[in-house]
């Protein structure tokens, strides 16, 4: 079975996008194994290049790096700060980018794995305007990033018990983009 990895742009214990991701991974997982990172997994410090060979450090990105190289494709959840992606995302890719530089049983784990870009957010824009950065960010580390994506504004209206109950039209985007993706990644 073709494996997705899940990572949200955001950390935070009560992520909405966090939570997306987790009601993404109970559709798609009939069809495809999906490894999430979870809530408190990955915590790099923020990049410096005097810290690169840090081994303790080195070791947790070598564990990111290898999910990431052993997925068919990544689900990216991303919450927009200041109109642009989250500082965790680009901290965590920035230290993911580095390892094939420096450890040469590692090569580029970005290098053509096809990505969703999906966002929540509690105000208008659903994180949608972040996400072009989101895509520019993960273009130039060699993913080939979907041309659409999932972006849902004003969700608390959606929160329902641990998980979303989404309107009609925000089940038929999710149900159109996954399909699409699942077919991209061979698992449809
Ligand atoms: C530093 C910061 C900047 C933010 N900037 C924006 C923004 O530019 N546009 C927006 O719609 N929401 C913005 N927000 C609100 C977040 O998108 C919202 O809190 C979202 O739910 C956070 O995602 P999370 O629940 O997955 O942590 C910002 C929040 C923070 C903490």
């Amino acid at each position: 079975m073709k494996k997705v990895l899940l990572l949200s742009g955001s950390q935070r214990k009560e992520s909405l996008n966090q939570r997306l991701l987790a009601n993404l991974a109970k559709r798609i997982e009939p069809q495809v194994t999906v490894d999430m990172v979870q809530h408190g997994e990955i915590n790099l410090p923020l990049f410096d290049q005097d810290l690169e060979l840090n081994p303790e450090i080195q070791k947790n990105v070598f564990n990111l790096h290898s999910r990431i190289a052993s997925s068919e494709a990544l689900i990216v959840a991303c919450p927009e700060y200041n109109g642009l992606i989250t500082p965790y995302l680009k901290n965590t890719i920035d230290w993911v980018s580095r390892l094939q530089y420096l450890n040469s049983s590692c090569s580029n784990a970005f290098l053509d794995k096809p990505v969703l870009l999906v966002s929540v957010s509690t105000g208008w824009s659903g994180g949608a305007v972040g996400l072009p950065s989101a895509r520019t960010l993960l273009g130039y580390v060699g993913c080939h990033v979907l041309g659409g994506s999932i972006s849902i504004p004003t969700v608390s209206q959606y929160v329902k018990d641990s998980g979303f109950s989404f309107s009609a039209d925000y089940e038929n985007l999710i149900k159109f983009h996954l399909e699409r993706f699942l077919r991209v990644v061979g698992a449809k």
